[in-house]
C-alpha cells in the first residue's frame, strides 16, 4: 500500500526515544521531512546521526515558551505542515491518597496542555487535508486502581481528541488517538535495567503479569505501521477515532 507520504511535513513530539523515534524514523524512510525534538541531549545526537535531514530540537514540552519556539523553528523552516503527533508523555501512577498537585500539574501539562498548546500554534500552518494524531494509553479508556493522574489525562486526551475532529472536519482536517497498551520502548528498557533485568525478560514478565491476551509488548514496527497508516490519506474517512493499539489489553472496545 502506497501511504503517499514522501515530501509531507510531520511534526511528531517526543520523537527522540521509544515510540516517537521508531515513527519519525519510519516517516523519513517514507521520504517524510520531519520535525522532533527532546530535552536529552544524548537521545537527540544520536537520532540526527540516523536522520540528518530532519528537523531535532532541544525542547522540554513541560515550558510554554520552548514549545513557541520549537513550533517557530518548524514554521520557519517549512512554512507548513501537514500532520502533528502529540507523543511525547511519560507514565505517571500514583494512588491518589499520595499524589501531589505539583504531579498533576505536571502530568496535564505535557499530556494535555502542551497537545492542545500545539495544535493552536500549528493550526494556521496546517494544509487542510492534514491529521492530527494523539498518542494515549489504555488506562484513558479503562482506568483502573492507582493508575491516575495518567488515566484522567488520558482520558481528557481523549475527549480532545472527538471535540477536535468535529471543529476540524470542515477543513478535511482528521483528528485520531492511538491507544496504547505495552509496547517495547526506551521507558521500558530503562525500568528493565533498574530492575536489572534483560529489556526482553522484564517484557515477558510484565505480559504474563498484565495478562496481555496475545500475551506479549507491542514491536515498534507495529506502531509505526498503524500510525504512519492513520497520518497518511489511505485512513482519509478515518476522524474522531481513538484505536486500540494493545495485543487485546483493553476491556473497552
Ligand atoms: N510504550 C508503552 O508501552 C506506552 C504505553 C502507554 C502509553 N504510552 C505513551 O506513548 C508515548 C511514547 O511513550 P514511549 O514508551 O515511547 O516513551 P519513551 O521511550 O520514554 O520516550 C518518550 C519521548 O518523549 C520525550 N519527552 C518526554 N518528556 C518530554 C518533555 N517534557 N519535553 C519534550 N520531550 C519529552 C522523550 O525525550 P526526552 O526525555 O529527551 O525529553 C522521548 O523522546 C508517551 O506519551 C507514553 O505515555 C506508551
Amino acid at each position: 500500500m502506497d501511504l503517499n507520504l514522501q515530501n509531507k511535513v510531520i511534526v511528531v513530539t517526543g520523537g527522540t526515544d521509544g515510540l516517537g523515534r521508531a515513527l519519525v524514523t519510519r516517516l523519513a524512510q517514507y521520504g517524510a521531512h520531519v520535525a522532533t525534538g527532546g530535552r536529552n541531549a544524548s537521545r537527540r545526537e544520536s537520532l540526527a546521526q540516523e536522520l540528518p535531514d530532519a528537523l531535532i530540537y532541544d525542547v522540554d514540552l513541560l515550558h510554554p515558551a520552548q514549545r513557541a519556539a520549537f513550533a517557530d523553528a518548524v514554521i520557519a523552516k517549512w512554512g507548513h505542515i501537514d500532520a502533528l503527533v502529540n507523543n511525547a508523555g511519560k507514565s505517571a501512577a500514583t494512588p491518589v491518597a499520595q499524589s501531589t498537585d505539583e504531579e498533576w500539574r505536571e502530568d496535564y501539562e505535557l499530556k494535555v496542555i502542551a497537545a492542545t498548546d500545539l495544535v493552536r500554534r500549528f493550526l494556521p500552518v496546517l494544509c487542510d487535508g492534514g491529521s492530527i494524531l494523539n498518542i494515549v494509553a489504555t488506562k484513558g479508556k479503562a482506568p483502573s486502581a492507582d493508575s491516575t493522574p495518567t488515566s484522567a489525562s488520558r482520558a481528557a486526551g481523549l475527549a480532545f481528541t472527538k471535540a477536535l475532529a468535529g471543529e476540524l472536519a470542515p477543513r478535511q482536517i482528521r483528528v485520531n488517538a492511538l491507544v496504547i497498551g505495552l509496547i517495547e520502548s526506551g521507558q521500558w528498557e530503562r525500568r528493565a535495567a533498574a530492575s536489572n533485568m534483560t529489556t526482553r525478560e522484564f517484557m515477558e514478565v510484565a505480559a504474563t503479569a498484565m495478562k496481555v491476551p496475545l500475551g506479549r509488548f507491542g514491536r515498534l514496527d507495529e506502531f509505526a505501521d498503524v500510525a504512519s497508516f492513520l497520518l497518511s490519506e489511505r485512513a482519509s474517512y478515518i476522524t474522531g477515532a481513538a484505536l486500540n493499539l494493545d495485543g487485546g489489553l483493553s476491556p473497552v472496545l
